[in-house]
């Protein structure tokens, strides 16, 4: 029988790294909740109509990457492809935005049927933020701020630059479509294949595209500033004075348009040149349409989701992941022979009582006292605490350091509890 394997690009997560993808969301966590975000917990399946109306008919996503089935109802189902779409049918359904400000979070795997490579997968992690109901850019930059200090707090700040972009509104961007258009058409044969097929149903996509020559002709479009209106040029320039306040240096990217087409105004993207191709870690942007496009009354919305996948990849590239998260136990404890098992049990649960950071791990499975001293050692613990008929009739247990020369110990509890508290700090 051929044994069964996972589906390409849909990698595990083996208990050796679990640890460090815990610190990636722990540390991002952190930040978001002394910045005063609350967390959305959402469906991985949404109805498919919710993706093809949110994120657009034409992007790459809604066109040639969605996991979509029927169920077993005969309804249009897709795993979701990204978090934004759902969590605006998720406050719209529960009466989050009408009258009120939100600032959410959620976390979990998002899927897209892509080419996998490194940093590329069909099934990936992000943590992704949502605001609605403020309309100015104060809150743009307090969440260009806020993953600066998620950077910061991830050791790899100095590794990724900030892209930023205006798109707009919807009309002005309605106007730009024109000129680009306008400029585009006499080159359609030469355009690749792609973006051939865009060009009539969404020109702007053409110009992140990755081919050699549709890049020269595009090198010489118009660009947005000319169309930009009035009230989206205060808004990025009142955006911009923030930024600099705060120390943030953007790079100014007019060729930045992204690839859903939920988005005005505000984009933005934090890049690396450490992950090669797949060099973005995070992106998102303001989408003040998008409630209403989707049946609610007109709100306004932004935000942006970080690919943990990468982030992980990165911090690894960088050394910046702290290398105590390689120990999972602190104490390895043995009974030596049967008869102290139940002792053994009730030590581990006094210690884990005293000491909550501490983390027991009780030798199981039997063995030869050699095989049981074997596996203390390769648990990666930093003691061995032995329990045999002599220590269980005398009270004590034996603390033997594994990762040092010092002496073994025989204790009584409350010494073993002061010991390992005073290790710990
Ligand atoms: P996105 O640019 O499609 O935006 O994805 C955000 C991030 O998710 C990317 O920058 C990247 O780090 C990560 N990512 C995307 N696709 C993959 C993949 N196949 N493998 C690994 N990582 C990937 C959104 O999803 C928007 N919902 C962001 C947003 C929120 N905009 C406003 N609010």
């Amino acid at each position: 029988m051929t044994k069964i394997q996972s589906i390409r690009g849909m990698p595990d997560v083996l208990p050796g790294d679990s640890a460090r993808w815990q610190w990636v969301e722990r540390t991002v966590q952190d930040v978001l909740a002394r910045f005063g975000y609350r967390q959305i917990r959402l469906p991985v399946l949404e109805e498919t109509a919710l993706f093809a109306r949110g994120v657009g008919e034409t992007s790459d996503i809604v066109e040639k990457e969605m996991y979509s089935f029927l169920d077993r109802g005969g309804d249009s189902v897709t795993l979701r492809p990204e978090g934004t779409a759902g969590c605006v049918r998720a406050c719209e359904q529960h009466g989050l935005l009408y009258n009120q400000t939100q600032r959410l979070w959620y976390a979990g795997p998002m899927f897209r049927y892509e080419r996998p490579q490194r940093g590329r997968y069909r099934q990936f992690e992000q943590i992704g933020v949502e605001c609605f109901g403020f309309p100015g850019p104060d809150v743009d930059a307090e969440l260009l701020m806020m993953t600066a200090e998620m950077w910061r707090a991830l050791g790899v700040r100095d590794a990724v630059r900030l892209e930023l972009n205006s798109l707009g509104t919807p009309a002005a961007r309605q106007a730009w479509r024109e000129a680009l258009l306008a400029y585009l058409r006499p080159f359609a044969a030469d355009l690749d294949e792609d973006s051939r097929r865009r060009l009539e149903r969404n020109p702007l996509r053409i110009l992140d595209s990755k081919v050699e020559r549709t890049r020269e002709i595009v090198a010489d479009a118009p660009t947005f500033d000319a169309s930009m209106d009035d009230e989206s040029r205060r808004h990025f320039e009142g955006l911009l004075a923030l930024l600099q306040s705060a120390g943030i240096e953007p790079v100014l990217n007019p060729r930045l348009v992204r690839g859903l087409d939920y988005y005005s105004r505000t984009v933005f993207e934090w890049t690396t040149d450490r992950l090669g191709a797949q060099g973005t870690v995070c992106a998102g942007g303001r989408y003040d349409g998008l409630v209403e496009q989707l049946g609610g009354r007109p709100t306004p919305g932004i935000g942006f989701a970080m690919g943990v996948d990468r982030l992980l990849l990165l911090a690894e590239a960088l050394d910046a992941v702290p290398a105590a998260l390689a120990q999972e136990v602190d104490v390895y404890l043995v009974h030596l022979d049967e008869d102290a098992l139940e002792a053994a049990f009730a030590l581990a649960r006094r210690l884990r009582e005293a000491l909550p950071d501490l983390r027991v791990q009780m030798h199981a499975g039997g063995g030869k006292v050699k095989a049981r001293l074997k596996r203390a050692d390769a648990s990666g613990a930093e003691y061995a605490l032995l329990l045999g008929a002599d220590e269980v009739s005398a009270g004590t247990a034996t603390l033997k350091p594994l990762r040092s020369d010092a002496q073994q110990q025989t204790l009584t509890p409350a010494a073993l509890i002061d010991q390992l508290r005073a290790r710990n700090g």
